[in-house]
């Protein structure tokens, strides 16, 4: 096992507990710190390795998917593939494919024509530090990067590689991230209901999400009738989510989030139509869902279920 320090390229010291893993005849319990800096390692090589591209694409997407994130979703997709059978990181770049269309979406989110917002991750966004033109750029690149990473897995029988590609592509669509935020930004008038609202945030969030942990049932060959739990964990929590982060958005905790706040100031929120306390109520209402699907593929006391709490613990309103 390498240098598990040398490895950390951010600080993971409050993920939770640790997870039996076997790989290459080396077997042992892994952190999930560790698993989280093997993810900031392949992620590295692959936005590096192309090397035949310019120099400015390969900077503003390094800068912008390797930017310390908490790297919630390409953890998800791990360990859904531990819970269902895997020893060993056979679903890595899947992982690694989802962590580049959350980094996308998030510079993308960030552009002066959408959130136009100033800071992400800690650091400035990327169209301030590279300019717009190369940010609208470096965002299609890495959507398309994740779905070369994602055809090209070694390892995987290729029905399941296709399964693979045309779920990141319904996460990433018209009924997914991009259709949720067109509605973000137009579809937001005063008087939109809570069902609305509720589906915006399942698209723009919790489609992603569900797709992560859904990769991560497909790598492992999970049955059938699981895929469906599987997806619901991770859509209530990705509801969730996006609810709390709402929350946060209007409570102006950007220490706290390393991001812009007060970015829906006038737009209807589930927590400016419901009320920070109605906000509360439903969250709640998905973490109990949540709580259920996870049960539901028996990850209650397993590393993943411990991980969910953990992702859940972050965004605690
Ligand atoms: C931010 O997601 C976007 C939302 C869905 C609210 P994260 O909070 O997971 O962002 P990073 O990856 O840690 O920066
Ligand atoms: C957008 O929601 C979530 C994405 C799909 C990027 P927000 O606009 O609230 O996300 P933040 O608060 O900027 O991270
Ligand atoms: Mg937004
Ligand atoms: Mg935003
Ligand atoms: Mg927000």
């Amino acid at each position: 096992m390498a240098d598990e320090a040398a490895m950390k390229a951010h600080d993971y010291a409050d993920y939770p507990g640790s997870v039996s893993v076997e790989s290459d005849g080396v077997s042992g319990r892994w952190s999930t710190q560790y698993l989280a800096a093997v993810i900031d390692r392949r992620l590295h090589a692959l936005v590096h390795g192309q090397e035949q591209s310019p120099q400015v694409l390969r900077s503003a997407i390094g800068y912008s998917v390797l930017a310390p994130g908490k790297r919630l979703r390409p953890m998800i997709t791990l360990l859904t593939s531990f819970q269902f059978g895997r020893r060993d990181l056979l679903a890595l770049d899947c992982a690694c494919a989802v962590e580049m269309i959350h980094a996308a979406s998030l510079l993308m989110d960030d552009l002066p024509a959408m959130d136009n917002a100033k800071m992400r991750r800690g650091q400035p966004t990327t169209h301030r530090k590279f300019g717009e033109d190369v940010a609208v750029l470096s965002g299609v690149a890495l959507l398309n990067m994740a779905f070369g990473v994602v055809a090209s897995v070694d390892g995987i029988p290729a029905p399941a590689r296709a399964a693979l590609v045309r779920l990141f592509s319904n996460a990433v669509g018209c009924n997914g991230l991009v259709g949720g935020q067109v509605m973000d930004l137009r579809t937001r008038f005063a008087g939109i209901g809570v069902s609305e609202l509720e589906r915006l945030n399942e698209c723009k969030t919790g489609a992603l999400f569900a797709a992560a942990a859904e990769a991560g049932a497909i790598v492992a060959a999970a049955p059938d009738p699981m895929l469906e739990p599987v997806r619901r964990f991770a859509l209530d929590l990705g509801r969730a989510f996006q609810i709390a982060d709402d929350v946060l958005d209007g409570a102006a905790h950007a220490g706290r989030t390393g991001k812009d706040t007060g970015k829906d100031n006038g737009k209807p929120t589930l927590a400016s139509v419901l009320g920070n306390d109605g906000a509360r109520q439903l969250y709640r209402a998905y973490v109990v869902n949540c709580r259920q699907a996870v049960a539901a593929i028996g990850a209650a006391d397993a590393p993943l279920g411990a991980f969910v709490e953990h992702c859940l613990s972050q965004v605690d309103v």
